[in-house]
């Protein structure tokens, strides 16, 4: 562009620019030049390169087309009119500084039997469950149904197509038939059943004492409704909810990420992250070649620079994922000090998963699980993540699989036990979008900020790019923002 042109652009605004910053801007085009008067901060007179750096013009980088130090930061205007000056977040449940685990097998004993105490003591109200040693016994009437409340060992079809599933309490195990066409719709149940979690089995037994023909499954579920907690509180504000941003990878949506920036406005009071800021590496087989940025220091960096320009009045809350860099064995615990002094001191760093309280309480969880779940309900996809999201919920756990995709640390304590029932539910991961009600409870899956990588081409998966749930949590009615 003439060097004229740029002076004008810069005039008709209010600022003058010094001879370096106009030089660096001079290979620029017209909607970027544009762009960064329209951000730039209204007390600066004389735009120097400490404000604008050189437009980066490597086509490898085609969506990081402004260097680290030139994200543009939103004016903060105040006084607002609606601005809420007070946005407090209270941390519920995290597992940071809480890690006890070293993975000895004795610890895995321990995490079960928690896994298993604290989903048995759910499912022990609703039903009255006997030990599985007990029903042994030779005295047991056999045509009385019994109830036990067991976590699944081992899954099976018969060769006739009956589901011959195989569960354990801490005194034995049992063998359990769910016949293909004596109940069509507990049949059908029972193909949602996972390995390692935990349910309640009625039915009743074979004469011998070693097979249970179950006539009722019983999940640990959340209640039909949880109005009376939701409406003792005065939740206020609207609160944003996004994951999978992967800074550092070429196919960050850069553009769309700065509409999005610009979008947020007074009458935002948080933005919630599940996970994934950046892209990491070596996360991926032949990662480095889909890489903007290889290093992830300074993949975090970056990352700072487009939060730190997030409107100063919004709380943000985040949360790591499978391509942070913290432990990849879950519970994970929040980003180390080296990378949270990037970003600005406000920001409140939490642990995957963690509950957090905004008005209303939300659970966030990256989210990985939903690999292990997808693959073992027939019917389950990825461009549909509130159905493995739903099963959480109903399970009250977060990542029941053990062995699967998800590495999970044998603390002393199941983390992802969901002990009190979140009003929001709020995944990533999976790169699709979902939104939906789990009874009570609003289940959002949020994208991500990356378009289709190569790795994705090769497993066949449409991501649903550059998009943000916005909640009113007054009365948890949701938007979806589509900032393609
Ligand atoms: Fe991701």
């Amino acid at each position: 562009m003439e060097t004229g042109e740029i002076i004008q652009i810069f005039a008709e605004s209010g600022f003058q620019i010094d001879p370096q910053a106009l030089d660096a801007m001079r290979t620029s085009s017209h909607e970027q030049i544009r762009h960064v008067v329209k951000t730039m901060d209204s007390s600066v007179l004389v735009v120097g390169i400490e404000h604008i750096r050189p437009l980066v013009h490597d086509p490898l980088q085609k969506h990081i087309s402004l260097p680290l130090s030139e994200i543009p930061v939103k004016k903060d205007l105040t006084p607002v009119k609606n601005k809420i000056l007070e946005s407090p977040v209270t941390i519920l449940k995290d597992i940071t500084n809480q890690s006890t685990c070293i993975g000895e097998y004795t610890e895995f004993v321990q995490y079960f039997r928690d896994r298993y105490s604290s989903l048995g003591e759910i499912l022990r109200k609703r039903l009255g469950a006997r030990p599985i040693e007990s029903l042994k016994k030779r005295n047991l009437d056999t045509r009385e149904p019994l109830s036990v409340i067991g976590m699944v060992l081992d899954i099976k079809t018969t060769s006739n197509g009956h589901k011959l599933i195989q569960i354990e309490d801490t005194t034995g195990t049992l063998r359990i038939l769910i016949h293909k066409e004596r109940d069509k719709e507990l049949f059908d149940s029972a193909n949602h059943i996972l390995l390692d979690e935990v349910i309640g089995i009625t039915g009743t037994l074979s004469s011998d004492g070693n097979l249970m023909f179950v006539n009722r499954i019983s999940w640990p579920e959340i209640p039909n409704s949880q109005k009376v907690t939701l409406e003792g509180k005065k939740a206020v504000g609207k609160a944003v909810f996004i994951s999978d941003i992967h800074v550092g990878s070429k196919t960050f949506l850069e553009d769309s990420w700065l509409r999005f920036i610009d979008w947020l406005g007074d009458e935002i009071n948080y933005l919630v992250i599940a996970g994934d800021v950046v892209d990491g590496i070596g996360i991926f087989p032949g990662q480095d070649k889909e890489l903007a940025i290889s290093d992830i220091y300074e993949q975090y960096e970056k990352a700072a620079q487009y939060l730190n320009a997030v409107p100063k009045h919004i709380k943000i809350i985040i949360s790591p994922g499978n391509h942070d860099a913290v432990r990849q064995a879950e519970p994970q615990p929040r980003f180390p000090e080296r990378i949270t002094g990037m970003f600005r001191n406000d920001i409140i760093f939490v642990g995957n998963p963690a509950m957090v309280d905004i008005g209303v309480k939300v659970l966030i969880y990256h989210g990985r699980s939903m690999d292990d779940i997808i693959a073992s309900i027939p019917g389950f996809s990825y461009t549909e993540p509130n159905k493995p999201m739903h099963e959480m919920l109903k399970l009250r756990h977060l990542s029941p699989i053990y062995g699967g995709r998800v590495s999970i640390a044998p603390e002393k304590k199941d983390h992802f036990v969901i002990n009190e029932i979140p009003d929001i539910l709020h995944c990533g991961h999976v790169h699709t979008v979902g939104v939906s009600r789990y009874r009570d409870v609003l289940t959002i899956n949020s994208g991500t900020w990356q378009s289709q990588t190569e790795f994705q081409k090769r497993m066949n998966l449409m991501p649903v790019p550059a998009r943000a749930t916005l909640v009113d949590l007054a009365g948890m009615e949701y938007k979806i923002m589509d900032f393609n």
